[in-house]
């Protein structure tokens, strides 16, 4: 599928089916998404936005996290888990404030230089932030991605990730970054499930390899063992 054509169709999808009401997507600064995609690294959307809001009330600015005592830090993250995310939030946010004064959104690479965040976090944040072209590849668009090009074996060994990160940068485009990547990862997440996906009303039926064989939920394979 052309890039432009797979574009113009999930932004389709996005403009009627995506979430447009998150606590992170106005105001859309890069201190917010930050945060935001730290939490949902492992913790869905619907648990994620009360917590999101406490945490932006008690830490408006990267400046009054990074000043915060870490304690204060993991007592607002009481119930998300993974406790490292918060000591690694907090370090990050020390880290990037006595370096920048702010988060150094100019590249992924200075994201990425920063604990806590890998290179598909530091571009959801980029993407989402600044408008920068950088394309993301969680699991919910591998699972997209491997479904829509039947591509066999497991998502984490290097080869098929390697061939995925060239898919993800492929398909983004050069605008509504902010909007490409919320619908990749909306889309993953409530149309192409892991389970029971709705291929009934997905815009790429006609053109999914996984359906025309004629079982996407064996994509993505799982771990050999
Ligand atoms: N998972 C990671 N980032 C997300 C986002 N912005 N929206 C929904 N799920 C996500």
């Amino acid at each position: 599928l052309a890039a432009d054509a797979f574009q113009q169709r999930l932004l389709t999808w996005f403009d009627r089916h995506g979430r447009h009401d998150l606590p992170w997507q106005s105001p859309r600064t890069a201190y917010r998404v930050w945060v935001s995609e730290i939490m949902l690294q492992q913790t869905q959307v619907a648990t994620v936005i009360d917590y999101f809001e406490r945490f932006m009330a008690r830490f408006p600015t990267l400046e009054s996290l990074a000043r915060a005592p870490v304690d204060e830090v993991l007592h607002l993250w009481t119930g998300l888990g993974y406790y490292a995310r918060a000591r690694n939030l907090h370090k990050a946010a020390i880290e990037a404030f006595d370096a920048h004064g702010e988060l150094p959104t100019d590249s992924v690479e200075s994201l990425m230089a920063l604990p806590g965040i890998g290179r598909s976090t530091a571009g959801a944040i980029i993407a989402q932030s600044t408008g920068q072209r950088a394309a993301i590849l969680d699991g919910n668009v591998k699972r997209t991605l491997t479904r829509l090009h039947a591509i066999p074996g497991w998502p984490g060994k290097p080869s098929v990730e390697r061939r995925l990160w060239a898919l993800a940068e492929y398909y983004t485009p050069a605008h509504r970054l902010a909007d490409y990547t919320q619908a990749m990862m909306d889309f993953g997440a409530t149309l192409c499930r892991r389970s029971r996906p709705d291929c009934d009303i997905c815009p790429f039926e006609d053109v999914c390899a996984g359906y025309a064989e004629g079982e996407p939920q064996r994509y993505p394979e799982s771990k050999p063992k």
